[in-house]
């Protein structure tokens, strides 16, 4: 077993969410093992208890600990023994804010997914739990995982490229083209529904993946935003598209494009910026590959490579296998959960707040994702008005 410092165990986990039919829980699950530090023993699985009870052997979850919903999940895992340690909530953004908080109140740690909440206020509401209680909390902006971006962030804030003057990240897909809503397609169905999307479409299911991308890699603060959100197939409610232009702290200027309505294209999430001394570009659909340019030199493909010497720290930590056997999506989730396992651990240990890592995105940043929605939301209503976008719980 990899190590979990003191603990000297792997961690207990459970799920909520994640039931047959469902996307994204399987993926946690994966994250969470890859490294050997963490078993799944309990879930609730689905919003209808039967189905819940049912998945649980899809996880080789024992049937005494299938709980029929989140409640009794927290209520019966308090009492034993040997409880979980952490839960994963993969449910749709609506479910996030109440199981989360009845995770907090019975001292479970977290790992939760993005969007944080369905509104800011519960966003808000539930930072000022985790901040008096002692729980780890993680939100899975799973793409500050790849190896690659973490070597972005630190050539960046180590002066690398520059002074950073602009920033175009964008998440772009096309499944949405049609209106699968209307055709019995769950994972469609709720995402267009404001009752358990949220107030937007687009640019709260991918666009806070993009906008929280820019963030992480560069640590600037925003001040300002701008934004046009549309619906390209009414009567849709929630926006299929839309762009925001941020204004930084230092003058830079950012921009995020979400579109689910792209012909063809499928999880496009990409960023490019640039500062005075280089410019540099990821793709998360060829995650193993960073381009930096400078004028008058080749362009430079850094390939994610461990034991390269053009390798920084931050970039090797994230790696788990030698250069050209790609690494992808689960390896870098399994990056979000190796530092909330770390951060875990410490806590575990007695380690005070400030010597524990914050490199995981943490429910401050879910916070600022809800901000983003919220002020993109408000703006485009407004025609585009520019509005604030510094929030206070904002980090770099
Ligand atoms: N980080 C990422 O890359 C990423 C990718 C996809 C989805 N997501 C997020 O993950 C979440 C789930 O998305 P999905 O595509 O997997 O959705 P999904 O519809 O495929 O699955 C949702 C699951 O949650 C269950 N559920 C609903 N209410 C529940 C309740 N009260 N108790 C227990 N289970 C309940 C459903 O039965 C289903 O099994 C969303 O918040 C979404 O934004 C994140």
């Amino acid at each position: 077993m990899a190590t979990n410092g003191s603990l000297g165990r792997k961690l207990r986990m459970a799920l909520v969410g994640g039931g047959q039919g469902s996307f994204i829980g399987r993926v946690h699950v994966t994250a969470a093992v890859l490294d050997n530090r963490a078993v799944l023993v309990a879930g609730a699985l689905s919003s209808d208890p039967a189905r819940a009870k049912a998945s649980a052997a899809d996880y080789d979850i024992d049937a005494s600990r299938a709980y029929g919903s989140y409640e009794e999940l927290f209520d019966k895992e308090r009492l034993r023994p040997d409880p979980i340690d952490f839960v994963s909530i993969a449910t749709p953004n609506h479910m996030h804010f109440p199981v989360a908080k009845a995770a907090i109140k019975a001292g479970f740690h977290v790992i939760c997914d993005k969007p944080l909440t369905l509104t800011l206020a519960e966003a808000e509401a539930l930072a000022s739990l985790v901040n008096a209680s002692s729980v780890i909390f993680a939100v899975t902006h799973n793409y500050t995982g790849y190896p690659l971006v973490r070597q972005a962030r630190q050539m960046i804030l180590s002066g690398e490229l520059g002074d950073i003057q602009a920033v175009r990240s964008s998440y772009i897909q096309g499944w949405l083209r049609t209106r699968l809503e209307s055709e019995g397609h769950k994972q469609a169905a709720w995402r267009t529904d404001p009752t358990k999307s949220g107030e937007a479409g687009a640019f709260g299911d991918i666009g806070t993946h993009a906008y929280n991308l820019g963030r992480y890699m560069t640590g600037l603060l925003p001040e300002k935003i701008s934004a046009n959100l549309k619906v390209f197939e009414p009567p849709r409610s929630l926006d299929d598209y839309g762009h925001a232009v941020i204004r930084y702290e230092n003058g830079a200027l950012g921009t995020v494009t979400a579109s689910q309505i792209s012909h063809g294209r499928e999880n496009d999430v990409r960023i490019e910026i640039d500062g005075t001394l280089a410019s540099l570009e990821w793709h998360q659909e060829n995650p193993n590959q960073l381009f930096i340019r400078r004028n008058g030199h080749p362009h430079s493909i850094y390939t994610r490579d461990p034991n390269a010497p053009f390798t920084n720290e931050a970039g090797k930590a994230a790696c788990r296998l030698p250069s050209g056997h790609p690494e992808a999506f689960f390896e870098a989730f399994a990056n979000v959960y190796r530092s909330a396992f770390d951060a875990m651990a410490d806590r575990a240990a007695g380690l005070p707040v400030e010597k524990i890592n914050t490199v995981y995105p943490n429910v401050c940043d879910g916070v600022e994702g809800m901000y983003f929605i919220t002020q993109s939301v408000a703006s485009s209503k407004a025609d585009g008005a520019w509005l604030p976008m510094r929030h206070p719980l904002a980090r770099r």
